[in-house]
């Protein structure tokens, strides 16, 4: 089948403002919109710029919008998103070329929430730290971020302030937070609990409806709301 891919182009040393290129491509219904974008790449413009590395949606490099709505481009088979694609960069992001956004400032927010397991306490001697199953289940559901940013740039409290530390840095404090083995709590809790923290969320379910693991999002934030309340 033939579908039309209408995609946002944008080079900064070429382009004085982005604008809107179209190309035809012949594919299957069960080929992804990866699969189109390479083929335009590979076969139309050589200069099409797109991140992609895994193409199994793993990796979280290809989030991007497709007709409205985030997705990653690798999940996403063209039967299910017809004939016509409309295809642009991540919003509330600086663009840095065609569908490429600048993640830097997305990934300092991430490091900034402290990522990673905190616990001074020496190790037991056989060398681990013990977690029952209903522990480990808490925070199961946010340890299936893959930081593709999809969420993020489907916030609108996002798209108004990009100081705010955004769903994607939340769900990861998330999933340390929650983490019987973890002592890191306190200090996560003050950037979570700034003006650019939790509070800023409004509930509104984009970043739900844009995740492409399904982790309830929304849910995740409230959890670290409740905390916060009953610190
Ligand atoms: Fe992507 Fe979902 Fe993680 Fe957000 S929470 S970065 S949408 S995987
Ligand atoms: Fe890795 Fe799509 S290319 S998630």
């Amino acid at each position: 089948m033939q579908v039309r891919l209408k995609i946002r182009r944008y080079d900064p040393d070429r382009d004085a403002r982005a604008y809107w290129q179209e190309f035809d491509v012949e594919v299957d219904p069960m080929d992804r919109i990866l699969d189109a974008l390479n083929s335009v790449k590979w076969y139309q413009d050589g200069s099409l710029t797109y991140r992609r590395s895994c193409a199994h949606g793993v990796c979280g490099s290809d989030a991007m919008v497709v007709n409205g709505r985030n997705r990653l481009a690798c999940k996403e088979l063209i039967r299910d998103v017809g004939k016509r694609l409309q295809i642009e960069p991540l919003r509330g992001f600086n663009v840095i070329k065609d569908l490429v956004v600048d993640m830097e400032p997305f990934f300092a927010k991430y490091r900034a929430i402290k990522p990673y397991l905190i616990n001074d306490d020496p190790p037991p001697e056989h060398g681990e730290r013990p977690q029952s199953p209903e522990e480990r289940a808490v925070y199961d559901d946010t340890t299936k971020c893959i930081l593709c940013g999809a969420c993020t740039g489907a916030c609108p409290p996002f798209w108004t302030n990009n100081q705010f530390v955004g769903p994607a840095s939340i769900v990861n404090a998330h999933r340390f937070i929650f983490d019987s083995r973890d002592q890191g709590t306190e200090e996560r809790l003050p950037l979570l609990n700034s003006r650019e923290g939790v509070w800023r969320c409004r509930t509104v379910f984009n970043c739900v409806d844009a995740c492409p693991r399904d982790i309830d999002i929304t849910k995740a934030i409230g959890d670290i709301k409740k905390l916060i309340l009953m610190q």
